[in-house]
């Protein structure tokens, strides 16, 4: 494949700062907004609690005059990032009550450390009939730890940060997490009014302010996304240009890949990847930020079916995203589960097969196997890729790929 492709919005920082919105009454601003199945319904869930919502083009307009509390299962269950409204109706109405989201496919994402922090504010927070239910006459500010097993919880950051803006006092997250979705969501908190600093980095200290103001903010493209058209362009042997790509966010996938014998020129704003030569197996090990991204550990794996010689991929973060290894395995990938880790035996040539996409990542990781195997990929169920990647398959026939969409009757 070769050409350039304009990085779209991140999912994972857009959803937080929609949620955000229902913080003020006044009109909020949301620009580079990708236009996903996702933050489609993230803006339905908005609608339900009360906001006008308006979408033109990569803009988002929204206005919460009037909010409700309460958001019911049949919203949450569709995508666990919904439960990121919980923060802004806690912090705004002193009470929320949300479905608990559930588990994943990808393991069973509990929300503890939402509600630590949430009770570390002075909220009670009880949990019934499937609902978990937080109330507080004040919130308080306080000092809180939010580390868990698998390192810090990003969503639970965002929860956290978002209720504690309207706190009063400080407020102090320790181990938070360092995601570049959470400095984005702290920036537009604090063109809201928020008193924010830290954002990056393990503390956040919060300021709480009696009110928050409207605000406009663009999103920052999405550094998965990015990652994933670099790493269709090393299994193809072909050169793109991610065009507003932030390689100062792309560290760990970029030094993977160049340790993989991708060749990598960052230019401004653009980074164009080619190949340095033969591929060479790498071993990854997914963290949280700065380290390499569980989201783009399927596509990696990918990536390693292709290269000859062996590579281990450990996931560390989510315990069973290891679903797209079956359906690799129907393209003629040799991959052998053994605990966390993948072992891959890379090297024999994909050959094309139809084959089910089980959640977001996974899909990505079976289109690019699709794109460097021989023949005909059929992936199915692709409305797991719709919920994460902005007209995947326009911009990769953009590329040169030969893929089109097969409108299920
Ligand atoms: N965890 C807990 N307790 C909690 C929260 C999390 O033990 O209260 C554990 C999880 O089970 C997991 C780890 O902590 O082992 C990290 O989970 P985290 O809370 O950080 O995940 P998340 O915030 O629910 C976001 C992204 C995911 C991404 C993860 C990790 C959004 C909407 N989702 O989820 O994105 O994989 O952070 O970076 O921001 C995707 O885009 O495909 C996706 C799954």
């Amino acid at each position: 494949m070769h050409g350039e492709v304009t990085i779209s919005g991140a999912k994972n920082a857009v959803l937080p700062i929609l949620a955000a919105t229902l913080l003020t009454a006044e009109p909020c601003v949301i620009r580079r907004v990708p236009n996903l199945s996702d933050v489609k319904f993230m803006c339905q869930i908005l609608t339900w609690l009360g906001a006008q919502v308006r979408c033109e083009g990569d803009t988002v307009r929204v206005q919460a005059k009037k909010i409700k509390g309460a958001g019911d299962y049949d919203l949450i269950r569709k995508m666990r990032g919904s439960i990121c409204i919980m923060g802004p109706l806690l912090g705004r109405l002193k009470k929320a009550t949300v479905s608990l989201p559930g588990g994943c496919i990808i393991g069973a994402r509990p929300i503890n450390l939402h509600l630590k922090g949430f009770q570390a504010l002075g909220a009670r927070v009880t949990i019934e009939g499937g609902y978990v239910h937080a109330s507080a006459k004040r919130l308080i500010g306080s000092a809180l730890f939010l580390g868990g097993r698998a390192g810090s919880t990003v969503l639970g950051t965002a929860n956290v940060m978002m209720a504690a803006t309207l706190a009063e006092g400080v407020t102090v997250i320790e181990s938070a997490a360092c995601e570049p979705e959470v400095v984005d969501l702290a920036n537009f908190l604090n063109a809201m009014g928020a008193r924010i600093t830290g954002a990056g980095g393990p503390t956040i200290t919060m300021t709480g302010v009696k009110e928050l103001h409207g605000a406009e903010h663009e999103v920052i493209p999405d550094r998965i996304e990015a990652a994933t058209y670099a790493i269709a362009a090393a299994a193809t042997n072909g050169e793109i240009t991610l065009r507003g790509a932030r390689a100062d966010q792309m560290y760990a996938v970029l030094d993977k890949l160049s340790d993989a014998g991708a060749k990598i020129e960052r230019n401004g704003s653009s980074i164009t990847i080619g190949r340095k030569g033969r591929l060479k197996p790498v071993d990854i090990t997914t963290l949280p930020y700065a380290g390499f991204p569980t989201d783009v550990q399927a596509q990696m794996l990918t990536l390693m079916t292709v290269t000859p010689g062996i590579s281990i991929i450990t996931e560390r973060i989510f315990e069973s995203r290891f679903m797209h290894v079956s359906e690799l395995a129907r393209l003629g990938a040799d991959i052998e589960i053994e605990g966390p880790s993948a072992i891959v035996k890379g090297g024999k040539p994909l050959s094309g097969a139809p084959v089910m996409a089980s959640d977001l990542r996974a899909s990505a990781a079976l289109v690019i196997a699709g794109l460097a195997a021989c023949g005909t990929t059929q992936v199915n169920r692709v409305y797991h890729i719709d919920r994460g990647y902005e007209n995947i398959d326009g911009k990769l026939r953009q590329l040169g790929a030969r893929i089109e969409r097969i409108e299920e009757s």
